[in-house]
């Protein structure tokens, strides 16, 4: 048995890894967050605490969490692209510096800490697919403050490893790709450049407003579905022999890579799938614009990303199993027809 505090339990991975934790294990859960609207399933539970707080205002509060608990999964961080343009030194005070803390708060009580490093650490990296332990991290210039997220998440990725390896951290560190999903971001809010794309297109077509392609849409990206995603942090949590002690993992699906362009059209296919929307869906414009106008002069762009996942395949013994049709069905059920595959059975496999 584990107690696990996750901060900012209800966000995306962090709602979705409560829930999975709560349902297929005898684990606590103690979550902290601003709100709860996307754990209502969760506060039902008896081994669910859950604390209203901000992380980076209660100090003491968080320390003394961090003393009661086994394992620390931090997940409060700004991870929008637009905002790493528009608001670096947000990105940077919360990204970095407030996690900086509870770093050295696990450091100090001895505490494992699960650490969400990102895909973007890897950058323009030109390998076809990116190593963990192989890959070059390739980052843009400084006046490109798109890469201030990547380069934050890196050093605090290597000052976990050397803490780990000079002061017996014990620590994982997970790099989640393109997750997607029901509760990414609010799909009723974006605005244009709020949100990351699956969120931002679909808000457009329900809003009958154009899609958006950034530089044509050939980039590309690799779409994990979010319950894969959290499948595989179960493992990494888990620890079985140790497995994950010390090491650094991947997270995606490369067996379904796509680019933006084409994920625009099989978004507007599966929502002509619904009655109500089918219209909506038929009459969408989708419009070419230049990053420099969609993000401003600080943003450059990825244009391949794909991950290797061998190494949590050989050693976690996971594999993502959600092809990107299933998870965008899994979502447009969520929001348009109210349907929540988590409380239903059978998870997100078919
Ligand atoms: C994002 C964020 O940096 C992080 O949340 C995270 O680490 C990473 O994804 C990840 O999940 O792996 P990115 O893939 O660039 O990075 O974010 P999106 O906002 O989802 O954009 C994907 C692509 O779609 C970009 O090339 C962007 O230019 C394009 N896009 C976005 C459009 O063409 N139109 C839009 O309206 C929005």
């Amino acid at each position: 048995m584990k107690n696990v505090l996750i901060l900012g339990v209800n966000g995306f991975i962090g709602s979705s890894l409560a829930w999975k934790i709560l349902k297929k294990t005898d684990w606590n859960v103690v979550g902290v967050d601003l709100s709860d609207g996307k754990i209502p399933h969760c506060l039902k539970s008896e081994r669910f605490v859950f604390h209203r707080k901000n992380v980076v205002d209660d100090a003491d509060f968080i320390d003394a969490e961090i003393r009661k608990c086994d394992v620390v999964v931090p997940l409060v961080a700004i991870a929008t692209p637009s905002l790493y343009v528009k608001d670096p030194l947000r990105v940077f005070n919360l990204d970095f510096e407030s996690n900086l803390l509870i770093v050295k708060k696990c450091v100090e009580y001895k505490k494992r800490i699960v650490f969400p490093s990102t895909s973007e650490v890897y950058g323009m990296c030109p390998d076809k697919d990116f190593d963990e332990y192989e890959s070059n991290l390739v980052l843009g210039p400084v006046a490109k403050e798109r890469w201030i997220y990547s380069c934050i998440k890196q050093m605090l990725d290597r000052v976990i490893w050397a803490y780990g390896k000079h002061e017996g951290l014990s620590f994982t560190l997970f790099r989640p790709f393109n997750f997607i999903g029901p509760k990414l971001d609010d799909i009723k809010a974006p605005k244009e450049g709020s949100s990351r794309v699956l969120t931002q297109f679909a808000h457009n077509i329900i809003n009958g407003k154009p899609i958006k392609l950034v530089d044509g849409g050939l980039q590309k990206r690799a779409f994990t579905f979010i319950d894969d995603g959290v499948e595989c942090l179960l493992k990494i949590l888990e620890n079985k022999n140790g497995c994950a002690e010390g090491r650094i993992f991947n997270i995606g699906n490369p067996y379904e890579e796509y680019s933006i362009k084409a994920l625009a059209d099989i978004l507007i296919e599966s929502f002509m799938e619904y009655p109500e929307y089918a219209e909506r869906a038929r009459s969408v414009k989708i419009e070419n614009v230049s990053s420099k106008d969609y993000y401003g002069e600080g943003y450059q762009d990825v244009s391949r990303r794909m991950p290797s996942v061998k190494r949590a395949e050989d050693e976690l013994g996971w594999k993502p199993s959600t092809n990107l049709r299933r998870a965008i069905k899994l979502t447009l059920d969520y929001h348009l027809l109210g349907k929540d595959y988590e409380l239903e059975t059978g998870g997100a496999q078919q």
